[in-house]
């Protein structure tokens, strides 16, 4: 449980030559993401600061296991994915590594220009895929813009992933951003939405902030199994909590 994040700093270090600095003063604003969540300019901000404090690509992907997925889209047929407000994760590099056509979509291209320039190395792979999963084809796109602007890679695709990114929307218009990812997606597509809840205490339930939306907009809620992927679109819900 804990080797992971240790992993994931070791990666930091190593790809970045920098250390966490976490402890080299009081004022930790910096960790906080902005106030507006579609203010490009104060998302580039942010990610700067996380990388100048030594914060890589490793640490935002400590929940990203791909390993399902890529196992529902190979036994689906599924070639391309959109990852949306992708930061600065090396998820879609990832994917491509699986044999996929993936496009990182974000609004800050701070974020893009880092998560373009970061090298994955060969063992990062298998933190997001067994070994075994690599296949050669795939290819990534790091584009710079905003999911609400239709226009901005329209798709189809078969797999939206977007973690974190939605629920940021929750006291602004949840719902405009899921609705424009959900045009994004084909007919028989994967929405994947990761929901992190940071403040989750036991014994409540976590929260997952978009959920609701989906049961509104009667979505089949499939979390990659049991079985095969029933027909159609279906949103695949995801959680994590600390
Ligand atoms: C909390 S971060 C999550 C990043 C990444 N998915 C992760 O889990 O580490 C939210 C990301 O969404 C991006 N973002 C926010 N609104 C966006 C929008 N309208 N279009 C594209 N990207 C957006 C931000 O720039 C930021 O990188």
């Amino acid at each position: 449980m804990f080797s992971k994040p240790k992993q994931l700093f070791d990666h930091v270090e190593w790809r970045l030559n920098l250390k966490p600095r976490l402890a080299d003063g009081t004022d930790l604003d910096w960790l906080n993401s902005p106030m507006d969540p579609h203010d490009a300019s104060a998302w580039d901000q942010y990610w700067t600061e996380q990388v100048r404090h030594g914060l890589g690509p490793p640490l935002f992907d400590m929940f990203c296991d791909d390993r399902d997925l890529v196992e529902v889209m190979n036994s689906e047929g599924m070639t391309n994915v959109l990852c949306a407000g992708s930061g600065i994760s090396q998820e879609p590099r990832a994917l491509a590594q699986a044999g996929f056509e993936v496009i990182a979509l974000d609004i800050s291209p701070q974020a893009v220009e880092i998560a373009r320039g970061f090298e994955l190395p060969a063992e990062g792979f298998e933190y997001f895929c067994e070994p075994e999963m690599r296949r050669p084809g795939g290819h990534v796109d790091f584009v710079a813009g905003d999911i609400l602007d239709s226009t901005v890679c329209p798709g189809p695709f078969d797999v939206t992933i977007e973690r974190r990114t939605a629920q940021l929307y929750f006291n602004h218009d949840i719902g405009a951003v899921l609705g424009e990812l959900a045009k994004r997606l084909g007919q028989d597509g994967i929405l994947l939405s990761h929901c992190h809840d940071g403040g989750w205490k036991p014994p409540a339930e976590p929260q997952h902030l978009t959920q609701p939306w989906f049961q509104q907009n009667r979505w089949t809620i499939w979390n990659g199994g049991p079985g095969r992927k029933p027909p159609g679109r279906v949103a695949w819900l995801f959680t994590s909590t600390g």
